[in-house]
């Protein structure tokens, strides 16, 4: 199956992660993606799930980022490590808001002062950036960055179902790794959306019609494939590979709360000659108490701590928090992309005491 297979090209990457290799060509660099700038995070707070009487000046959790929290993320970036190889941006730069507050100026404007932000903290770095539509570009060091726009498999898109091929992505995709493969080059994909399910929630992402399409290109062309970066998620889940945020923010839906989440930034370091990646390194800011030291008068910059070094750490951190349904979940989500698969491995996994996950999908 598509799936198991590409869940074990995942841990192959992990496991190679894992060992650290002496000699090695060291190169790093920086995975940051939804960042969602809030412009009236100050003033009629539109991003915002919920009453928000005390906004902090670093954030709130119902809310989308103030300009503060995306400038000291980037400051951060830059004092923790700033001779990194290259960036990649996956995406979601405009807050959550309404249409009908938004325009493509007001997103242009977002779009151009984060991006004045992150050249400006990173002369001269080549950031590579997934602002839709697809390309590929080699790095300096030899590696094959391929950028995709898999909003067009996104399950909020209404204009793709039914397309074979939507914008011809799959075919362009499949040359460009046949490509690569023929060359000998290894590959890193970047996109926003991920493929597959937010979980433990069960949120789907990719539309199930365009899971095997995408899936068989990546299972075909795995020993290319040395990362994959996603975003969207604002979560550290590691079922694939993806993702950072910068994103503060939380939902309120009938009969149900997100949970909230600590910006983070995300620091990769990999063999420049080989595109192995060696380690993730994650940051993130205590949001309450950098808040809480900023309004008792210290001058304070976003402090954003080592949450976690390698991937190995992370999965510990996730279950210290998560109970046997919600594990049942994450590890269903590892390998099923498709809710009917998830579901049917998720009743496997446990008894009557798992909730079943109901087709939710995303916002
Ligand atoms: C973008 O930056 C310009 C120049 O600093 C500023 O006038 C404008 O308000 C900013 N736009 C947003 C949406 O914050
Ligand atoms: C950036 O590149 C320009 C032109 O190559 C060079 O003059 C400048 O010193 C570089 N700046 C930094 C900070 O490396
Ligand atoms: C990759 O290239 C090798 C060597 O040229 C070739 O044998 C193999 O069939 C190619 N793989 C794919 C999936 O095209
Ligand atoms: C940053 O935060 C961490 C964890 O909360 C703390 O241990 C450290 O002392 C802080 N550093 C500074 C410079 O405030
Ligand atoms: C267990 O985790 C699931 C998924 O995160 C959650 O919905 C449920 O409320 C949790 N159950 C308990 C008893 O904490």
């Amino acid at each position: 199956m598509a799936g198991d297979s590409l869940s074990a090209v995942i841990c192959v990457c992990f496991l190679v992660a894992l060992q650290v290799t002496s000699g090695a060509n060291i190169g790093h660099f920086w995975h940051v993606t939804d960042f969602h700038y809030d412009h009236t995070y100050w003033s009629e707070q539109l991003s915002c799930n919920d009453d928000v009487p005390q906004p902090g000046v670093f954030g709130d959790y119902w809310c989308d980022s103030p300009w503060r929290l995306v400038t000291d993320a980037i400051e951060a970036m830059t004092h923790i490590r700033s001779d990194v190889d290259f960036l990649v941006w996956t995406g979601d730069t405009v807050a959550h808001i309404h249409d009908d507050h938004l325009s493509v100026n007001i997103n242009m404007d977002i779009m151009q002062n984060l991006t004045t932000a992150i050249t400006k903290a990173f002369p001269n770095k080549t950031v590579y950036a997934t602002f839709g539509g697809y390309y590929t570009r080699l790095t300096a060091s030899g590696l094959r960055i391929v950028a995709l726009n898999t909003n067009l498999y996104y399950t909020s898109d209404r204009q793709t179902p039914g397309h074979p091929d939507p914008a011809g992505q799959f075919q362009w995709f499949r040359t460009t790794m046949e490509r690569a493969n023929s060359t000998g080059e290894k590959v890193i994909v970047i996109a926003h959306i991920p493929p597959g399910l937010h979980t433990p929630r069960g949120t789907l992402w990719f539309q199930t019609e365009f899971v095997q399409p995408f899936n068989s290109i990546l299972t075909q062309f795995a020993h290319n494939i040395v990362g994959m970066h996603f975003g969207h998620d604002h979560h550290d889940g590691f079922k694939i590979f993806y993702d950072a945020q910068v994103t503060p923010w939380r939902y309120k839906l009938p009969g149900q709360v997100g949970v909230p989440h600590n910006p983070a930034i995300r620091l990769v370091t990999f063999d420049r000659d080989t595109g192995r990646h060696l380690d993730i390194q994650q940051y993130y800011l205590d949001l309450p108490a950098s808040n809480k030291q900023d309004q008792a008068g210290a001058e304070t910059t976003a402090n954003f701590t080592l949450l976690f070094t390698t991937a190995a750490a992370e999965q510990e951190g996730t279950a210290k928090v998560c109970n046997k349904t919600c594990k049942a979940r994450i590890l269903c989500g590892f390998k099923h992309y498709t809710m009917a698969d998830f579901d049917a491995c998720v009743s496997q996994q446990c008894d009557d005491t798992c909730p079943n996950s109901g087709a939710i999908v995303g916002k």
